[in-house]
């Protein structure tokens, strides 16, 4: 079934998971600080499937949007917009870009329960914050081959993580649900499952590992 799906940030992540969508044969409309107008080309290598939008468009363009802008540009992004959506957030902490967050430093929450936070009433979804962008396109297999790489999600909507999970196997990956956002700081920055490539018995060993 061919999905509207919005993608808020068309950078490293966006960008790919735009391609990687679109090539799954969804509909993007994606967005980025600088408007529509600075997004030509990249829609013109994106296809027929995909256009540029403003941040509100490609919010209200269906009911999944991609949330893939820097943990410290959130703020920008107005906090109803995504109201009732299925947010996937990308975001990942990094002091060094986003600035010290004293309840992270703490680990007293989790960047995406700072997400959820701040889009108020969205359902937000932990997804393509571990894999680096471009093996987005170049670790995808389809269902079924062997030593398939899993991805984690963590929702605390079933419904939300089980239509993320259904994206994710399309563009070519097995999921591992990893639980709630509250358990998400298992596939942050630095715990053992971020960033290679594992099977889904292998990921799971991973977030088991993981220490706080
Ligand atoms: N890079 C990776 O491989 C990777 C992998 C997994 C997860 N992540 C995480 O995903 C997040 C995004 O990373 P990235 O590497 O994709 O960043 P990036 O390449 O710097 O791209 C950021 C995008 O966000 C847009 N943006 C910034 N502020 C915005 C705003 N207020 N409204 C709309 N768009 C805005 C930027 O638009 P302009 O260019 O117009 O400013 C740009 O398109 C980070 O938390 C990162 O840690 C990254």
């Amino acid at each position: 079934m061919t999905t509207t799906i919005g993608i808020i940030g068309s950078g490293n992540i966006g960008g790919t998971l735009a391609i990687a969508l679109t090539r799954a044969g969804h509909e993007v409309v994606v967005a980025n600080s600088r408007g529509p107008e600075s997004l030509g080309a990249v829609v013109a290598e994106l296809g027929d499937l995909a256009s540029a939008g403003t941040v509100a468009e490609a919010a209200h363009a269906g009911e999944i949007v991609v949330v893939a802008v820097p943990l410290w540009a959130l703020a920008s992004i107005p906090s109803d917009l995504l109201e009732g959506r299925i947010v996937i957030d990308t975001n990942n902490y990094y002091p060094g870009r986003d600035g010290a967050i004293a309840e992270l430093d703490a680990r007293e929450t989790t960047t995406s329960e700072l997400v959820a936070r701040h889009f108020a009433g969205a359902r937000v979804v932990k997804a393509f914050n571990h894999i680096p962008a471009r093996e987005i396109l170049t670790h995808a297999q389809p269902a079924g081959s062997d030593g398939r790489r899993a991805l984690a999600v963590y929702a605390d909507d079933a419904d939300a993580r089980d239509r993320v999970a259904a994206l994710i196997d399309e563009i070519g990956f097995d999921v591992v649900d990893g639980g709630a956002l509250t358990d998400s700081w298992r596939i942050e920055r630095d715990q053992p499952g971020y960033i290679p490539h594992f099977t889904v018995e292998q990921l799971r060993g991973k977030l088991a590992e993981a220490q706080r």
